[in-house]
């Protein structure tokens, strides 16, 4: 019989708000926010804009609206943005960028979702005229999800920005875990922020609040999302109830996120010594985990069941790989726990 989780590493969107969260949004003064008049998300929007250092924020239910937002403020029908093929704007949003906003894609290829500037800035085609598709934004990731929580480096951002400043070129963040970026640097967010034009942050993944994101930018270009946002279904009303959470979880939860990262390097050292070659600790600089099983002779889906059935729950990243995700919710018992479960795994290597 499979036994109850007991260490839930298959995403930080799982945390629930802890009680001193809940606290802060039941006590939170609420108004209508398609109006304006909501104090909480004012607050919030404003606190996240000051952050990150832009003139303005936007309060959405999902980082994924956030983001479409964004896009379509920089992209018209037709034209195209770029990223890396592992982006969350292009791996899991559904086509959103190309069904809502007739956006055009293209991807380059990279190792752990790691920037290389020189990429983005051989991929863009500007001024293509009548004959190829013009590209209007660079997409980037920081922290990369997928590429398994890797930080971007602050200079290679900066390379990317120089360049496409000069033809004019916009750039977007997805900066869903930029939070885990600024605390396994120290590099303050807006130091990040300040090289993008848009930044979307998440206040639902390992921050820990219950929903929601900011997607950040100048004062213009936030109004224009305003309008989006209710086109889009996105006008909440009393939701100051829900950004109390996201403030509670700003203001207390940022800096614990070091633990996460900590836990996760922990357990990536224990595996790479009991799998030699399935992962390189020092890659694991956040709170997420991706390693190759096969080395050790599993399939992930193999692995993720087996490990299921002792309580530990994590994801497979196609046939060979796995990813484990630290959060609010997973502390050093559940984490010795996951430890002891995956090595003893890896170890014996798959029964049948
Ligand atoms: C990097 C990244 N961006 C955006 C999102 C979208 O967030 P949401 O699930 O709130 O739409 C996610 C969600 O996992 C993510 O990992």
């Amino acid at each position: 019989m499979t036994s109850p989780v007991r260490a839930d590493l298959l995403s930080d969107t799982l945390t629930k708000p802890t009680p001193a969260m809940r606290e802060a949004m039941a006590a939170a003064e609420v108004g209508d926010d398609v109006y304006g008049e909501d104090p909480s998300i004012n607050a919030l929007e404003n606190r996240v804009a000051e952050l990150l250092g832009h003139e303005a924020g936007l309060y959405t239910p999902t980082g994924s609206m956030a983001n479409q937002l964004g896009l379509r403020l920089h992209v018209r029908p037709g034209e195209e943005m770029i990223c890396d093929s592992l982006a969350h704007v292009v791996r899991a949003e559904l086509g959103a960028a190309a069904v809502f906003s007739g956006i055009s894609s293209r991807t380059w290829v990279s190792q752990r979702g790691l920037l290389d500037p020189q990429q983005p800035i051989d991929l863009m085609i500007t001024g293509a005229g009548a004959y190829q598709v013009n590209t209007a934004l660079v997409v980037l990731e920081n922290t990369h999800n997928f590429g398994g929580g890797t930080v971007q480096p602050l200079e290679a951002i900066r390379a990317v920005r120089a360049a496409t400043r000069e033809v004019h070129v916009s750039m977007h963040l997805d900066g869903a875990r930029l939070w885990n970026a600024h605390v396994a640097t120290g590099i303050p967010l807006a130091d990040y922020a300040q090289e993008f034009d848009t930044v979307s942050v998440c206040l639902s993944k390992g921050l820990g609040a219950p929903v929601g994101s900011v997607l950040v930018g100048a004062r213009d270009a936030i109004d224009e999302a305003r309008i989006w946002r209710k086109r889009y279904g996105g006008g909440m009303r009393q939701a100051g109830i829900l950004a109390a959470g996201g403030l509670y979880a700003v203001e207390h939860h940022l800096e614990r996120l070091a633990d996460d990262h900590a836990r996760a390097r922990r357990a990536a050292v224990a595996f790479a010594e009991v799998a030699p070659g399935s992962i390189d600790p020092t890659s694991v600089e956040t709170n997420i985990l991706v390693m190759d099983v096969s080395v050790a002779g599993w399939a992930s889906a193999a692995l993720v069941a087996a490990a299921l059935e002792e309580g530990v729950r994590f994801y497979a990243v196609g046939a060979k790989a796995v990813r484990l995700v630290w959060h609010l919710d997973v502390d050093d018992a559940g984490t010795d726990h996951a430890i002891d479960v995956v090595t003893r795994l890896l170890r014996s290597g798959p029964t049948s």
